[in-house]
């Protein structure tokens, strides 16, 4: 959570700073601030709220300056505020900081700097961190940034400037995010590619406990032991244009539309009709042999994984067990070294994610990530992984990621059949040539776009809404649940068909709305009888089913989606659930790309 930018080089460090902050306000917006070196001091300006609250107090009172830094807030110590918003400075305004992260000691650091004398105007945990470099400063940012950084327990990704030093930006991570971006006679810091692309491709993806000295003319990269280090320039392949909203009016919309590029982009080179599937560098001998297969990972991205366990079980007769990364630490998981973990994570930073995986590590077991962000943490700490080619997701409720995790789950599932021999020619080469043609698929499942706004129409005033599937169209209604929940603030629950009659059905009176999911023809019939027991008691039902399961005439109003065989159908029925949740919270006027409460990427515990 929260988004960092720095700037040195010759031009208006602010009107920098404010452009890289309004590409990185999703990653937080309870409030944002900037510290430019300006005629001999640094200046600070910070407000809560969102961005243009800041923009509105830069144009009345102006700071210009060529060495700043800038930060975004979503709120994790102390309330969103301005005096706990960032940058941080130490008492005599000399040393200038923004921090992403949790500081997990930052209480003992505290009472040592209050003994000393400090005193603390916020109550943040990242305040310790300039009065804890100021302590250290003897003429020497770099040298105090490095020492006290080995104080600080957490993580943490940071810029720091000082006015003594106005030729210096230094950065430094340790599981949070940052990369180096290089310009010419000008230099950036920032959390995350999009903020800088308007200027750079060429970044340096700092590594954990890597520090990094900016000046106007080039960037010195070093070890946490202070000596110096040189690595490979990453070019970012993305445009600038992959960060904007390209005419969409929310980028939800845009990057729902994006997804039949996003799943050709993920399976090319990986999925051909005539040759053995590649999952990039996982080997196929290495991967028989685990006899257990645990898929960790949170919300949307565990909602996938769910549908993973399904095609995995079906197609390669594995077991898989999957877990809420928050919960499958602390639940004892039964791992050994014959256990694959799957950690699945669109942003790469989720700390439980991150956390889970690390105890399957240590008990022995192999990690297989399946993340969106190259050189992201889920990424670097895992044994291999897979990208997904989904591009940077902007809108904080998940889309394209999440059908880019269910197309890369099912190569997975194929793979891992092809190398175990479980299923027959005929079965393998027709699974792969529907996948293969998903693109078009998706495509298909894009006109429904029409009929579901007007549908939106119907159910946008609803209190509660509830949602019914069977088998995958169970995971893929929980998915669909949440998408409506997390941009429309309808409370919103969802209930496996026949689980219905065990409690749930109790909740159903006249006119409550009840959105079924019904793509598998082999248990139609069964969700029909569930449709008609909330029909009886007078639910106002619509049912997303195909030509094969539209037969539930009970229902209000049928969608009728694209035919898919049953484990692959979730990746083009949740195209039109996703659009209905958008339209639906279009019609109550709220805040689409950025919903209340909530933070692209879930860093903190
Ligand atoms: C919902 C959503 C979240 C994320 C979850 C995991 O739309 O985006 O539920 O799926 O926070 O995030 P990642 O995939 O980045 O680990």
């Amino acid at each position: 959570m929260c988004g960092i930018v720095g700037y040195i080089g010759n031009r208006n460090a602010t009107d920098i700073l404010i452009d890289g902050l309004t590409k990185l306000e999703y990653r937080g917006y309870d409030s944002a601030g900037v510290a430019v070196f300006s005629n001999s001091e640094i200046k600070v300006c910070k407000e809560k709220g969102r961005l243009l609250n800041l923009c509105e107090k830069l144009e009345k009172d102006p700071i210009t300056g060529n060495l700043g830094i800038g930060h975004t807030r979503w709120a994790t110590h102390g309330a969103p505020s301005e005096v706990n918003s960032h940058p941080h400075t130490s008492m005599d305004g000399k040393i200038a900081v923004v921090h992403n992260g949790i500081i997990e000691n930052f209480e003992q650091l505290r009472s040592m700097l209050k003994e000393k004398g400090c005193y603390f105007k916020s109550e943040t945990d990242t305040e310790v961190i300039p009065h804890l470099i100021n302590m250290y400063y003897e003429g020497d940012i770099f040298n105090a940034v490095k020492k006290a950084v080995a104080q600080l327990e957490g993580s943490f990704a940071l810029g720091v400037i000082s006015k003594d030093e106005p030729d210096k930006l230094i950065a430094t991570r340790k599981q949070s995010p940052l990369i180096v971006g290089l310009g010419k006679d000008e230099n950036y810091i920032a959390s995350d590619i999009p903020a800088i692309l308007s200027e750079t491709k060429d970044v340096y993806l700092l590594d954990d406990g890597e520090l990094a000295v900016l000046t106007r003319d080039g960037v010195t990269l070093y070890d946490s032991e202070g000596n110096e280090v040189t690595k490979e320039i990453y070019k970012v392949t993305f445009s600038e244009n992959a960060a904007q909203k390209e005419g969409y009016d929310h980028f939800m919309l845009k990057e729902i539309h994006e997804q039949p590029r996003a799943i050709a982009d993920t399976l090319r080179g990986r999925l051909s009709l005539d040759l053995p599937v590649k999952f990039d560098d996982l080997d196929g001998e290495l991967i028989k042999k685990f006899k257990k297969i645990y898929i960790v990972a949170c919300g949307t991205a565990y909602h996938a994984g769910l549908i993973g366990k399904t095609a995995i079980e079906r197609l390669a007769k594995v077991p898989v067990s999957v877990e809420l990364a928050s919960e499958f630490r602390y639940n004892n998981p039964l791992i050994d070294s014959e256990t694959l973990v799957i950690a699945i994570s669109q942003s790469g930073e989720t700390a439980d994610t991150l956390a889970g995986m690390r105890l399957a590590k240590e008990c022995g077991a192999y990690v297989l990530s399946i993340t969106n962000v190259v050189g992201s943490s889920v990424s670097r700490e895992s044994d291999t992984t897979f990208y997904t080619y989904a591009g940077p997701e902007i809108s904080v409720a998940s889309t394209k990621a999440y059908t880019t995790q269910l197309a890369s789950l099912y190569l997975f599932a194929m793979f891992l059949a092809e190398n175990k021999g479980t299923l027959t020619d005929a079965e393998l080469s027709d699974i792969k040539s529907e996948l293969y043609n998903m693109p078009q698929a998706i495509e298909e499942a894009l006109k429904l776009e029409d009929e579901v706004k007007e549908l939106s129409k119907k159910i946008y005033k609803e209190q509660d809404i509830y949602y019914l599937g069977r088998g995958v169209d169970y995971a893929v209604a929980m998915e669909a649940s949440l998408k409506l929940k997390e941009i429309s603030y309808i409370h919103s629950e969802t209930y496996a068909g026949g689980e219905l009659k065990h409690g749930p059905i109790a909740l159903i009176e006249d006119g409550t709305v009840v959105i079924a999911v019904s793509t598998d023809k082999s248990i139609s019939a069964k969700m029909d009888s569930n449709i008609k027991e909330v029909v009886t008691r007078g639910a106002y039902t619509i049912c997303f089913a195909n030509e094969e399961t539209k037969a539930s005439h009970e229902s209000s109003h049928v969608v009728v989606m694209p035919n898919r065989s049953s484990v692959l159908a979730p990746i083009t029925s949740i195209v039109p659930l996703q659009l209905l949740a958008y339209y639906v919270a279009i019609n109550k006027g709220y805040d689409i790309d950025k919903p209340r409460n909530l933070a692209k990427s879930v860093t903190v515990e």
